[in-house]
């Protein structure tokens, strides 16, 4: 077996290889003068069980991963588990208004041409696994972001909104504190109003869990919400630090830490998803 990593997920592979103890492989990624991608493994991959992972936040990383799975398919490998862990696209699972496309399904549809199975992490919205044809697996990286908000001493668990509190409640009951949620409705792309709402977390260490932070916007008003209610401290935690437009920036002045895990790797993945990525490929051994 062996493991390779597009550009998004570098530090991902090499964990998820230790964690696996297999080879990583060598991919070269470069940009032409005119900004299309080539890649290049320097591996042999003939008849070898191979894991790919590149997390698809941006359209280049879309391009990207295509190409390294069409190269990884000129090997004649056994078998390629593609590892998505943040899978872009997938929060435009549906036609909201007239004329739109469902994103998710058109990236589904490309990215599971060329591959035998699909790993993503904590995406957005479930239904859109229903797109698929091929084997898929979502894993949550609530254990681990459970686990460093035990050890940060956090008493109170928060969902900005009704939608992600299945995996508050995840991280919630892990850590064995209450677990709430807010009203959030969404205005438009950078705005969100969410209903003020009496929780109990005077003097509180609270965490706010979310599947995404993106503009920062949702953690803003929530952890505003928390503050104004006397919250001695709020830790915003997520799977994907997207952090779009300034979003660090805008949270470091309302929020005291911020955390995300390593499906989009930035100076706040402070836990990795690698093992448990490694146990849901074990099963596939
Ligand atoms: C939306 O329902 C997601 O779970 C996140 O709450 C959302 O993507 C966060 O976006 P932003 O950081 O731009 O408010």
């Amino acid at each position: 077996m062996k493991v390779l990593g597009g550009s998004a997920s570098p530090l991902l592979a090499s964990r998820l290889a230790k964690d696996l103890d297999v080879k990583l492989g060598t991919v070269d990624t470069k940009r032409f003068p005119d900004g299309e991608c080539y890649v290049r493994i320097h591996d042999d991959l003939e008849r070898e069980d191979v894991i790919l992972v590149q997390s698809t936040r941006s359209d280049q990383e879309v391009i990207e991963l295509l190409l390294l799975q069409d190269a990884i398919q000129e090997f004649r490998v056994r078998s390629l588990i593609t590892v998505v862990p943040y899978f872009g696209y997938a929060r435009q699972d549906k036609i909201f208004n007239k004329g739109e496309a469902i994103s998710a399904r058109a990236l589904i549809q490309a990215i599971q041409r060329n591959t035998d199975t699909l790993l993503m992490v904590d995406v957005h919205n479930l239904s859109i696994l229903t797109h698929f044809d091929i084997p898929v697996e979502n894993i949550s990286g609530m254990l681990q972001i459970a686990q460093y908000l035990k050890d940060a001493g956090a008493e109170m668990v928060l969902s900005p909104d009704e939608g992600s509190v299945s995996r508050a409640r995840i991280v919630g009951q892990i850590i064995g504190t209450s677990v709430d949620y807010l009203e959030k409705t969404r205005i438009d792309g950078e705005t969100v109003k969410i209903t003020t709402k009496m929780l109990d977390v005077y003097r509180k260490r609270v965490a706010i869990v979310d599947d995404i932070i993106a503009t920062g916007g949702t953690i803003v008003e929530a952890s505003r919400q928390l503050k104004d209610q006397g919250a001695k401290e709020v830790i915003a935690a997520c799977t994907h630090g997207l952090f779009a437009q300034g979003a660090l920036q805008k949270l470091e002045k309302v929020v005291d830490t911020i955390i995300s895990s390593d499906t989009i790797e930035n100076e706040t993945s402070a836990v990795s998803v690698a093992p448990e990525l490694a146990k849901a490929i074990k099963n596939y051994q």
